[in-house]
């Protein structure tokens, strides 16, 4: 490389980008079948945001004895994704997740038991027996730990299967060739500064959500999507960003997760008038309904004047009416949660809580088996030569316009083990790796070098603190087309304020100064297609409630947004919902009104 900056050149059969548990247990998967696997990493893997992941995975196990079967979890998905969700891929998941949840306890997931020793699965929202006839025990549990065992577990079984791992390296770009094939990437050692340049046949991104462009969210600092700001950079789409997710329970003030599981265990909201609210909006499932239909609600109590403590804009979450050793069992960790984030005891006093931002269901477009699809109108389901992505980065899309809970986990180890089929079966077939040129990353470098020398007048965190205060405020719960419009000018104009980004660090050793402008990047870039897409949909499903535009509209949007990214300019086409299944062992689920 003509470039300032030496590099080290590396090839791999496959490289997967974040360690989360999609990124592990793909790792896993295409390490045991022998492939030369890579998993490169900005965090320690078991550090990743899966960590905190709660209430549990889902699988119709039936270990509860409620009869609860895979075709009963497709439903509740199909209508939790407000029929926005591929159908093929939904049965895909659902089928699997029961040997996939076996096969984690089988590596050593520590779940839960029941008496008789079977994997402990408590009730969810929206997870229902019998389509919709009383509520299911479908959610697997270790404690409100779930995410943390798994996990744990699956970098343990990486290891095992000798994956090799690239910790605390910062992935800047993807190197894609004239022919829009994925062919590698370049990566940061933050720990002692080098640049790397990696070769492989297939690119895995596992690089999770975005939470960290609102100002409250559950994610973790590291949640930037890192993975689909390079998408977009590499001039491909991103599919269905108008769908954020608001979990109805963080903690007020903090943010932090108190996991659906409390409500599964028997808690519940009130409003101040003590009132158990969601009785009105949700007559069958009340407080576990889908969690966009009680995130709605709480918003309506408090911006009808019935939100709690001095200010009015929050609500209860109750469980002190729980047997206090039920919740240290089942719910320890919430419990610990609430009293350093929120200060009380939650077996004594209800917890303060307030909708706040948790998943992505929009991310990179796939096919089921983790293929990133570029559509075109010619072909909608064309695939992005070596490039996958998995995890909540990605849109296969099972969870549609809204996610149910415990699905997100799940989603995870399925098409984490698709990507690693599927791997198996392209390298098989591929040459040696086409091994990159010597100009190969060089643009990307150079941006690198650009953005570790500015020298304008705004802190890295002054503009994100704009960025996720706008969004917070202008792409919430609810939306109008004024107030999307008015988000998208000021977007559009922190976009701009990044030419004016000063760093304070020039060095090349554990910069946090310079990954936090690229992650800002990442942010902004996902940011700008998200409010035009809230704009662009002119109805409302699943997450997305435009009050202008109330009603579903299945005539007219019944479609995946694809969107794309130019400078600041975001243009969109779209793609075709999956209504068909992949067997004839159940039939497609037709959209009806979704009621709970
Ligand atoms: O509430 C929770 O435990 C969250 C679970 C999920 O998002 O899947």
């Amino acid at each position: 490389m003509t470039n300032a900056y030496p590099i080290t050149d590396h090839i791999y059969d496959v490289l997967i980008v974040g360690a989360g548990g999609a990124g592990l247990r793909a790792t896993l998967g295409m390490a045991a079948q022998g492939l030369k696997t890579a998993s490169i990493t900005k965090v320690f893997p078991t550090r990743s945001h899966t960590v905190a992941a709660q209430g549990g995975v889902s699988a119709a196990l039936d270990n509860m004895g409620d009869g609860d079967n895979w075709r009963f979890h497709m439903y509740d998905t199909v209508k939790g994704s407000d029929w926005l969700g591929d159908q093929d891929a939904i049965e895909y998941m659902c089928r699997n997740a029961i040997p996939a949840v076996i096969e984690l306890e089988h590596m050593g997931v520590p779940f839960s038991r029941t008496k008789d020793g079977k994997i402990y699965q408590r009730p969810f929202g929206g997870h229902t027996i019998n389509y919709g006839e009383s509520m299911a025990k479908r959610a697997c549990a270790a404690a409100d730990k779930t995410g943390h065992a798994i996990l744990h577990t699956l970098y343990q079984q990486s290891l095992k299967h000798k994956a090799e791992f690239f910790i605390e390296y910062f992935v800047i770009d993807l190197i894609m060739d004239e022919e829009g094939i994925c062919r590698g990437l370049i990566a940061w050692n933050l720990e002692d500064g080098t640049l790397h340049r990696f070769a492989a046949h297939i690119v895995v991104l596992a690089t999770g959500g975005y939470g960290r462009a609102y100002f409250s969210c559950t994610s973790a600092h590291t949640c930037t999507g890192d993975g689909n700001g390079m998408i977009l950079r590499a001039g491909l789409p991103l599919q269905d960003m108008e769908f954020v997710q608001f979990h109805p329970t963080g903690i007020y003030g903090a943010g932090c997760l108190i996991s659906e599981g409390a409500r599964g265990e028997g808690g519940y909201l009130t409003n101040s008038e003590g009132e158990r609210f969601m009785e009105r909006y949700a007559p069958t499932a009340k407080d576990l309904a889908s969690r966009d239909v009680v995130s709605r609600a709480v918003t309506i109590e408090i911006n009808e004047g019935r939100g709690v403590g001095p200010l009015k804009d929050h609500i209860y979450l109750h469980m002190e009416h729980l047997d206090p050793a039920i919740i240290h069992e089942r719910l320890p960790g919430i419990t610990e949660l609430a009293r350093i984030f929120a200060g009380v005891d939650a077996t004594k006093e209800p917890i303060p809580v307030l909708p706040t931002v948790h998943y992505n269901m929009g991310g990179v477009p796939t096919n089921h088996f983790g293929e990133v699809v570029n559509p075109t109108d010619q072909n909608p389901e064309q695939v992005t030569p070596g490039l996958m992505a998995i995890g909540e980065g990605a849109c296969v899309s099972v969870h549609g316009a809204n996610r149910l809970g415990t699905n997100s986990l799940l989603d995870l180890i399925v098409f984490g083990r698709a990507a690693a089929i599927r791997a198996k079966e392209i390298v098989s077939k591929n040459g040696g790796v086409k091994p990159l040129r010597p100009h190969d990353g060089e643009d990307i470098i150079a941006k690198f070098d650009r953005i570790r020398n500015a020298s304008g007048s705004l802190k890295t965190s002054e503009i994100r603190l704009n960025l996720q205060r706008t969004m917070q405020t202008h792409c919430a719960v609810f939306r109008t087309k004024e107030h999307l419009e008015e988000g998208i000018k000021k977007i559009k104009e922190i976009a701009e304020s990044f030419q004016q980004l000063q760093l304070a660090d020039r060095s090349m050793i554990w910069n946090s100064d310079l990954v936090e402008a690229l992650e800002l990047e990442n942010l902004i870039q996902q940011s700008l297609v998200t409010i035009e897409s809230a704009f662009n949909r002119t109805e409302s499903r699943g997450a997305h409630a435009r009050e202008d535009y109330p009603e579903r509209d299945d005539i007219n949007w019944m479609k995946h947004t694809v969107a794309r990214l130019d400078g600041d300019q975001v243009s969109f086409t779209y793609r075709p919902v999956h209504l068909y299944t992949l067997s004839p062992e159940v039939d497609v689920l037709p959209p009806k009104k979704r009621v709970y």
